[in-house]
């Protein structure tokens, strides 16, 4: 069965933003782009919280399991750096890896900044949760969730989570016919 309530999780991974050094710009980024996204009404579960890796897999264990967030996005932690290890803990805590995710994200990222190639970002599920990571940097939070949103709806679909919808002025979903229900 489908929830009818959407929930969606926004992890800021930064050290310096979790201790209010830094003002944290990535969140509200990725809330403002979902905002644009969705059709639907949802309610958003958001965190700010360190570069530890016990700390983010428990964040992202309770907004899947105990918050029920169809989706969850991270933003930071995904580079080659020593305190860089959101993508250790987004592997530690999923079912299941979708390497086509990161494999689109990097791609598109890489006609933005050859840099892309330096974030280990991944996406995979947690029972009917999906978690994609993102880069730090606001603008790469954009670039990434219009390379994959598409085949977001659907994969939530799949996992049995809410069924989103997409503003299509913004961003438009694909989902098979049989799939697609009617409003
Ligand atoms: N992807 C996009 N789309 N745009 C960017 O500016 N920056 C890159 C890369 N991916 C970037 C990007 C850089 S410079 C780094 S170091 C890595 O993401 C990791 O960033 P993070 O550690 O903040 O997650």
């Amino acid at each position: 069965m489908q929830k009818n309530e959407i929930k969606i999780g926004f992890v800021t991974v930064s050290d310096r933003a979790s201790r209010g050094e830094y003002e944290d710009l990535g969140g509200p980024a990725m809330q403002d782009w979902i905002g644009k996204a969705l059709k639907n009404e949802w309610t958003a579960v958001a965190r700010v919280i360190a570069d530890e890796q016990a700390l983010i897999e428990q964040t992202l264990i309770e907004m899947a399991d105990m918050e029920g967030c169809s989706l969850i996005v991270t933003t930071g932690g995904t580079g080659p750096a020593k305190r860089d290890v959101t993508p250790e803990a987004t592997a530690n805590v999923c079912d299941k890896i979708l390497d086509g995710f990161a494999e689109q994200m990097r791609s598109v990222s890489l006609q933005y900044v050859p840099t892309a190639i330096l974030s280990r970002q991944i996406a995979g599920t947690r029972g009917s949760s999906l978690i994609i990571n993102l880069p730090g940097k606001p603008s790469a939070i954009s670039e990434c969730l219009e390379a994959v949103f598409p085949a977001v709806p659907y994969c939530i679909d799949l996992i049995e989570g809410a069924y989103l919808e997409t503003n299509d002025a913004f961003i438009t979903a694909f989902r098979p016919k049989h799939a697609i229900k009617k409003s």
